[in-house]
């Protein structure tokens, strides 16, 4: 079965849900580098030897939701919560934007001291003050809100489905329903976002056809970015005790992400870095992935975004993850794009009349 699977890979035939069963059980390293390095020609011919740095603001790690993987969670006690002001998430994108990166990610919990009025003069004043484009990673808001950021100039949305097993979601998130988390992506694709999603690996109760069918969910979605990162247990959340997702099993799906759905933006998470340290993320780029998000949120906070325990950078500042980044891009003979990285699927002009 495995030769006739690397064939239908090789001639970029659709894989079944079977056939993705088969390649995230393979456990042998001579089989797996064979995937690595079939997803990795793929990548090639499709996005590649660029690298798209997206600079990283996480700017509230209040949040309105009790999911219980994550370690800001609104019951976890334990966490020292802090926000940036608009002004101060307004310098970080600057500073950003002279650092050469030509996109911010503005990350945070679900928060509602931002109002849409205050994230709309946000989305302004970057576009104003900097040229990159904007993304957003805020969770669950209202289409009417979706709408007024992207006309105020926000460019993508970020909203991982964590799993597509719907049972497991609801087990996992008490505040909201995977219904709503489709139905949320749909809007954003219809408001003319370039919309990102994405699974943690690993989580309680996840199957290996869960993966497969996340793998499909993928594609089915006709996504534009897609980030894939390992689960890690946090100590002050329900799942306490848990394993933590596997380095090996996220670089499988990796790999067949890229596999299934070709010309995506992939990144390499800080997660799997978290993971492996010293070579997750060039291990990610080798494996299928084309996008890094270094953190460039002020050092002061970093600590208490603490999504899972050992995050990395926590102590470095943006400068120093820059650095750190391109050389580890170059060490592996890739290359670091200028553009903005957008893209490579849909055609800019196709957002519905606003
Ligand atoms: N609040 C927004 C949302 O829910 O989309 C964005 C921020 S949320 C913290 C960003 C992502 O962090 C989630 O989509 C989830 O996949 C990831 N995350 C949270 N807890 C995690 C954990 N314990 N291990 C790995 N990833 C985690
Ligand atoms: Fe922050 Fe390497 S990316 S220190």
């Amino acid at each position: 079965m495995l030769n006739n699977i690397w064939e239908k890979i090789d001639s970029e035939e659709d894989l079944t849900k079977e056939e993705l069963c088969c390649l995230l059980s393979l456990e042998d390293p001579e089989q797996l580098e064979l995937l690595y390095q079939k997803a990795d020609k793929i990548r090639k011919k499709y996005v590649g030897d660029e690298v798209h740095l997206r600079g990283l603001i996480e700017f509230s790690n209040y949040c309105r939701n009790n999911c219980h993987y994550c370690g800001i969670r609104r019951d976890n006690k334990k966490i020292k919560r802090y926000r940036m002001e608009i002004d101060e998430i307004l310098n970080t994108a600057i500073l950003a934007s002279h650092m050469g990166y030509k996109t911010v990610v503005l990350q945070s919990g679900e928060d509602m001291y931002y109002t849409t009025d205050k994230l709309v003069e946000l989305i302004k004043l970057i576009k104003n003050n900097a040229d990159v484009a904007i993304t957003l990673s805020i969770g669950e808001r209202s289409y009417d809100d979706y709408v007024r950021f992207f006309e105020a100039g926000a460019d993508r949305y970020l909203m991982r489905f964590e799993t597509s097993n719907p049972e497991l979601y609801a087990k996992l998130h008490p505040d909201s329903s995977f219904e709503n988390r489709m139905n949320i992506l749909k809007w954003l694709k219809q408001i003319g976002y370039q919309t990102g999603s994405g699974i943690m690996i690993g989580l309680p109760g996840q199957s290996i056809e869960d993966l497969a069918q996340d793998i499909l969910k993928f594609k089915e979605l006709d996504l534009d970015m897609i980030g894939v990162g390992p689960y890690i247990c946090h100590q002050d959340t329900p799942l306490a005790g848990n394993p933590n997702g596997t380095v090996e099993m996220t670089l499988k799906v990796i790999a067949l992400t890229r596999i299934v759905t070709k010309n995506t933006h992939i990144p390499a998470t800080t997660a799997l870095a978290t993971l492996r340290p010293a070579d997750g993320r060039e291990k990610a780029l080798q494996a299928g992935a084309n996008v890094i998000m270094p953190n460039v949120s002020p050092v002061k906070y970093r600590e208490f975004y603490e999504l899972y325990p050992n995050k990395i950078c926590i102590r470095e500042n943006a400068k120093q993850c820059n650095s750190c980044i391109k050389r580890r891009i170059f060490s592996i003979g890739r290359t670091i794009s200028k553009g903005y990285g957008h893209s490579l699927k849909k055609k800019m002009d196709n957002a519905i009349a606003l």
